[in-house]
């Protein structure tokens, strides 16, 4: 039987989801979060959409209401190469220009997909990626995906598509990145294992930050997303993003949602198909594509597609190569000269070298950051939040061994030092040794139980004991399915 929802409890509501998801359900939407609510009702053991609405109201939101509640009233709705215009400068200005600037310095490019719903959109850029680097084994290629919705992320997480998802890609990459299981598709191991797929709720959650690894991004896609946001929250959406570009990184949103960028200052840049932003400190709002893009003026793509191109565009590296699994370090010129600068500015306090740090870091100059990071251990060795940072600017340079021994001394220093044990998990997760990850997210979990669930954890960059409890569970409910997954191949 459908339940009335008074239209004061529809209005509290709204109010609640504003605040805590970012999504905008103003009176004319009200039907819409209605049938939300009654659809999520049975999720909730409630009778209907007004005592679900009664219950959501009576206590603050647990991350598990606010999944329930998102997968039943976020449009999720997405498909493979969607917005063609905006992938075909993608692919054929900011790709190739970003690897080929990166391929003069670190071979590093960090992207994210902001509302990635699940993962069609992380996964196109994960082709692109392919087509466009000849020797992607050799880099370090950070592409995050996020969502609030649980049940989209796990079904990225899975990689398995039925027809509806391809509704308008050319049976030849379908044919090429995809293996046929009798109704669905599934995407290729090497491309899925290209994604980190992660909760993280654009409203309410810190970013960027170097826990969640939301820094110093090259770009950011967040298409389709904010157009359901209110505008307040889709500005502090975009001051977030504008801070977690490094200075020349791009973000692109939806072509239709062109009107919430006008509060940003990130600089607009127009091309022939389709307008993107910079970050660009230096530029006034509008710059011409043609100043800063070396591939520009191409002629225009052709309408609607991505311009046809050999399987590996930009030209091979020049050596000297790494070898496999080496980690790239940053050139020996750039991490001199940022020590000699960091040098002259040793009688600097600590707290200003850590600020440095972690300025260079969200810029993605992690020699600098090194270097900075390396006087404030110096100069106060016994803080285990200085070991900490050092370590995670070290995974960003992929020196896993190196940071591995910084979070040790972290830990050792204090062993209820939660970040500590925390990135220790992280790290054994990433070098495929499930027993350590298993003990030291254990230990976070136990040792979370001292804080108050709204406490902000010590070297945390804001995140509070709860929210950490609940990145705890979802990393290992991520783990457990990519493993059963694996095992199913
Ligand atoms: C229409 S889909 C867009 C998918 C993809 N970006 C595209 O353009 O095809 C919108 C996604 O935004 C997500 N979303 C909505 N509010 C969010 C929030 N506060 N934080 C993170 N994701 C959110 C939804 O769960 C949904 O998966």
């Amino acid at each position: 039987m459908t339940q009335k929802v008074p239209d004061e409890l529809l209005a509290q509501i709204a109010d609640l989801l504003l605040t805590q998801t970012g999504l905008s359900f103003p009176s004319q939407r009200w039907p819409d979060l209605a049938r939300g609510l009654a659809a999520a009702a049975g999720d909730f053991g409630c009778a209907g959409a007004a005592e679900c609405a009664r219950q959501l109201l009576a206590a603050p939101l647990t991350r598990e209401q606010i999944e329930i509640i998102a997968s039943h009233l976020t449009v999720g709705e997405t498909y493979f190469f969607r917005e063609k215009p905006s992938l075909a400068v993608l692919e054929n200005h900011i790709l190739p220009d970003l690897i080929r600037d990166r391929r003069k310095r670190e071979r590093r490019l960090r992207i994210w997909s902001a509302g990635c719903s699940s993962g069609e959109e992380a996964y196109t850029i994960a082709i692109l990626l392919q087509r466009l680097i000849a020797d992607l084994d050799n880099w370090q290629i950070h592409l995050l995906a996020t969502d609030i919705d649980a049940q989209a992320l796990k079904k990225a997480v899975q990689g398995h598509y039925g027809k509806w998802s391809f509704r308008d890609l050319p049976p030849e990459i379908l044919e090429r990145y995809f293996h046929q299981r009798e109704r669905h598709w599934e995407i290729q191991p090497r491309l899925r294992n290209l994604v980190k797929f992660e909760y993280l709720n654009l409203a309410q959650d810190p970013y960027p930050s170097l826990v969640t690894q939301t820094n110093a991004m090259d770009l950011i896609l967040c298409r389709n997303v904010l157009m359901y946001f209110s505008p307040k929250q889709a500005r502090k959406v975009l001051e977030n993003f504008g801070s977690a570009l490094v200075e020349g990184g791009w973000l692109i949103t939806g072509l239709t949602e062109t009107s919430t960028l006008r509060f940003s200052t990130l600089a607009i840049v127009n091309f022939p198909a389709a307008t993107v932003y910079r970050k660009d400190s230096g530029s006034s709002r509008q710059v011409k594509a043609e100043a800063i893009c070396p591939t520009l003026p191409p002629a225009r793509p052709p309408a609607g597609w991505i311009t046809p191109r050999p399987a590996h565009a930009v030209p091979p590296p020049s050596p000297p190569q790494p070898l496999p699994g080496t980690p790239p370090a940053a050139p020996a010129p750039e991490a001199a000269a940022a020590a000699a600068h960091v040098q002259e500015s040793a009688a600097a306090p600590v707290p200003e070298m850590i600020r440095s740090a972690r300025s260079c870091a969200d810029q993605g100059d992690l020699a600098a950051a090194l270097a900075w990071c390396d006087q404030a251990v110096a100069a106060d060795r016994l803080n285990p939040a200085w070991h900490y940072l050092r370590a995670a600017i070290l995974q960003e340079q992929e020196a896993v061994a190196e940071a591995m021994l910084s979070l040790r001394k972290a830990v050792y220093l204090d062993q209820d030092f939660v970040m500590g044990h925390f990135a220790l998990g992280n790290l054994a997760m990433r070098q495929g040794d499930k027993r350590a990850a298993r003990k030291h997210f254990h230990n976070v979990l136990a040792l979370l139980e001292a804080y108050p669930p709204e406490e902000p954890l010590p070297a945390a960059e804001g995140i509070t004991a709860g929210r950490l409890k609940e990145i705890v569970h979802s990393t290992m409910i991520m783990r457990k399915l990519g493993e059963r997954h694996a095992a199913a191949r």
